[in-house]
């Protein structure tokens, strides 16, 4: 059976809502209220098999010409087959339509990222970072993820 991605929509906000609470719950993603799902709709997407949705990742404008992926997940029982690699070329797609070369992540995924042709780079490089998710976040004083860059050409 083959994995589509594509954009989500108002109808998919449950099903994200659950898939990234369970991330959130071990501390490994930032938890998103369905509020904020529902007004940010339009920056995610998610990846489907058989009609069921098992992933999703999003698309956040930092700066004039830098991105961040956020809330990349892959439900369990799926991961390891191509899903998060398939979600990552969709996301950098819609960075490239977009015309905003820099795509970044923080994460504790170093090696998934450098697989997908990104490099790890100093978290100071990006302050535009910092007031957006980092204020709200617990660990904003000893954050201990890997910032990781990738320059679209
Ligand atoms: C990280 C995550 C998104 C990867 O998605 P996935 O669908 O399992 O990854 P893929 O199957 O596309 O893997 C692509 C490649 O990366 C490798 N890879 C995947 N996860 C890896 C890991 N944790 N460490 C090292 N390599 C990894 C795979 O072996 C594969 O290599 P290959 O191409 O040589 O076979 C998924 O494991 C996940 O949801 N993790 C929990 C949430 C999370 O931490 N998200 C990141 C937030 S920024």
């Amino acid at each position: 059976m083959q994995t589509t991605c594509r954009k989500a929509t108002l109808e998919d906000v449950d099903t994200l809502y659950e898939l990234i609470k369970g991330y959130a719950e071990k501390g490994i993603m930032l938890p998103r209220s369905r509020e904020v799902l529902s007004r940010q709709i339009d920056t995610f997407f998610v990846a489907e098999l058989a009609d069921e949705i098992v992933g999703c990742g999003s698309l956040c404008k930092l700066g004039a010409d830098l991105v961040e992926i956020r809330s990349l997940g892959i439900s369990e029982g799926h991961k390891g087959q191509g899903i998060g690699s398939k979600l990552v070329d969709c996301l950098l797609d819609e960075a490239k339509r977009r015309d905003l070369p820099k795509v970044m992540a923080l994460t504790y995924e170093v090696n998934f990222f450098k697989k997908n042709g990104f490099e790890v780079v100093d978290k100071e490089i990006f302050p535009e970072k910092v007031w957006t998710d980092c204020v709200n976040c617990a660990k904003q004083h000893c954050c201990d993820e890997t910032a990781v860059l990738k320059m679209l050409n």
